[in-house]
C-alpha cells in the first residue's frame, strides 16, 4: 500500500496504547503511519516507546502555559506542522479545549476504559466496581467538545469477577483496549483512504459523515 494516513499520538504515560498501535502500523498492509507522539509530560515511558520506534516525538509540558487555551493553541500549531489527518489520544489525560476540538472536526480519536456512556471520566474502574456491574470493558470514539461523548467507533466487553480490584479490572480492560485502538484505527484510516477528499482539511466536514456510518 504506498498512502498510508498519518497519524499523531498524544500521550501523558505508559504509553501501552501507543505501543499497540506502533506494532500495528509496522503491518505494512495497515492504512496509518504514525508520523508525531507528543507527551505533556517529560520522561515517560511513552516517549521512550516512540523514540525506540524512530518516530517524531515533542514535549509541550502543559504547566508551562498560563491557560488550557494558550497550550491548546500551541499543541494545534504543532499537529498542523506535522501534517497529520488524524489526532489519537492514548492515555492523553488532558482535557482539550472547546477551541481545540473544533480545528479537528472527528479527526481526534480517544479510548476510554469503559463501556460509554457508562463512567465517563476518571476513575472508571473504582466506579464500576462500586455500582456492582458484571460487564465492563472500553470505548474508542471520537471526541467532541463534550468529555467522552462523542461519536462511537466500536467497543469491547469483558466480564466483571467477583474478587476483581480496580487493578485487575483495569489490567484486563487495557488488553482489550489495544486491540480495539488498532482495530478501530484501521477502520477509520482506510474509510479514508477510500475516500480521497478527506485528506483535504476544508472538505473534511462534508466527508466525516459517512465516517461514522462503518
Ligand atoms: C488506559 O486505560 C487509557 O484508556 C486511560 O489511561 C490508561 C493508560 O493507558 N485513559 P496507556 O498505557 O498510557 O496507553
Amino acid at each position: 500500500m504506498s498512502k498510508k494516513v498519518r497519524v499523531a499520538v498524544l500521550i501523558s504515560g505508559n504509553g501501552t496504547n501507543l505501543q499497540a498501535l506502533i506494532d500495528a502500523c509496522i503491518a505494512p498492509n495497515y492504512p496509518a503511519e504514525i508520523v508525531l507522539v507528543i507527551s505533556n509530560k517529560a520522561n515517560t515511558k511513552g516517549i521512550e516507546r516512540a523514540r525506540k520506534a524512530g518516530i517524531t516525538t515533542r514535549v509541550v509540558d502543559h504547566t508551562n502555559y498560563s491557560s488550557r487555551e494558550e497550550f491548546d493553541t500551541e499543541l494545534s500549531k504543532i499537529l498542523s506542522n506535522s501534517q497529520c489527518t488524524l489526532v489519537c489520544l492514548a492515555g492523553f489525560m488532558r482535557i482539550l479545549s472547546e477551541s481545540f476540538v473544533n480545528k479537528w472536526p472527528n479527526s481526534i480519536l480517544n479510548i476510554h476504559p469503559s463501556l460509554l456512556p457508562s463512567f465517563p471520566g476518571t476513575k472508571t474502574h473504582e466506579r464500576a466496581l462500586e455500582a456492582g456491574v458484571k460487564v465492563s470493558g472500553c470505548t474508542l470514539h471520537f471526541v467532541t467538545a463534550e468529555l467522552d461523548a462523542g461519536p462511537i467507533i466500536g467497543q469491547a466487553a469483558v466480564p466483571v469477577l467477583d474478587n476483581d480490584t480496580p487493578k485487575t479490572l483495569a489490567n484486563r480492560v487495557l488488553k482489550e483496549e489495544h486491540k480495539l485502538y488498532a482495530l478501530g484505527l484501521e477502520l477509520v484510516a482506510n474509510k479514508i483512504l477510500q475516500n480521497k477528499k478527506i485528506a483535504l482539511n476544508s472538505e473534511k466536514s462534508t466527508v466525516s459523515k459517512s465516517l461514522l456510518n462503518f
